[in-house]
């Protein structure tokens, strides 16, 4: 059965569908299992989780990814603060956001412990190991502006014959121009326009296996920053 409401129609039970963009926010066979395989996994978490590492991410959804990766970082026992920024141009209703986390049983406390925080816009959670921030509006505009570089991207945007503008070169480099030398980035698609983007924005791009029926995914990885000469 499907409900409208807000943009959203919930597809078996709990999998939120934006209508906007006619595309689910995580893979309807298990987004959680996803999220590990592509974003984590992906990226070699939780194995280079430091005080501070810095993740960033294109659509911050339903809030899935912070959470499978605040709880990584908590099953690591990692010392200090895990860094979150997200970017976002439609934040969803924290109930919304709610209702669809509730589909990861695993994450229950962790959803639970984050929902009074949710405010539906742009924000920022302070706690004692996560120092979180939604940017929100269009990333096209807000990544430009943006003063920081993150260790690892999670580019989540819908899928990219859905949602072009969030996988076009010029994002591509911006995404670049905020990774700190030698960092990473993952994706679910393996789409050819986004692996040229990242290649030509400076990333060492490579295909590896996809999740569930997705063959292929993508990993890029940002040269490290080379020694000084003497
Ligand atoms: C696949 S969903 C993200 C799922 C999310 N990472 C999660 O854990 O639930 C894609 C997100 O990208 C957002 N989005 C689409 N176009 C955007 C844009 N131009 N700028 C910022 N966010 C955008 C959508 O609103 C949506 O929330």
């Amino acid at each position: 059965m499907q409900h409208q409401q807000e943009g959203i129609d919930w597809r078996d039970g709990d999998v939120p569908v934006s209508t906007r963009f006619d595309d689910p926010y995580f893979s309807l066979e298990d987004g959680l299992a996803e999220t590990r395989h592509v974003f984590l996994a992906g990226n070699d978490l939780p194995a280079r989780f430091r005080d501070g590492f810095h993740i960033a991410e294109l659509g911050f959804g339903t809030g899935l990814n912070l959470l499978a990766a605040l709880h990584a970082w908590r099953a690591a026992a990692v010392p200090g603060r895990l860094v979150y920024t997200s970017f976002e141009a439609f934040p969803m209703p924290p109930q919304d956001m709610r209702r669809a986390q509730s589909r990861f049983a695993e994450l229950d406390t962790l959803a639970a412990e984050l929902a009074p925080h949710w405010t539906g816009g742009a924000q920022r959670i302070a706690l004692s190991d996560l120092d979180f921030t939604l940017v929100a509006g269009d990333a096209r505009e807000t990544l430009s502006h943006w003063q920081n570089k993150a260790n690892t991207w999670f580019l989540d945007g819908f899928s990219p014959a859905k949602n072009p503008e969030l996988w076009q070169p010029d994002l591509m480099a911006e995404v670049a121009r905020h990774t700190a030398p030698g960092g990473t980035t993952a994706t679910y698609t393996a789409a050819g326009f986004v692996r040229r983007g990242l290649e030509a924005a400076g990333f060492s791009v490579s295909r590896v296996p996809g999740y569930g029926r997705k063959r292929h995914m993508t990993r890029a990885t940002l040269a490290p920053e080379k020694p000084e000469r003497p």
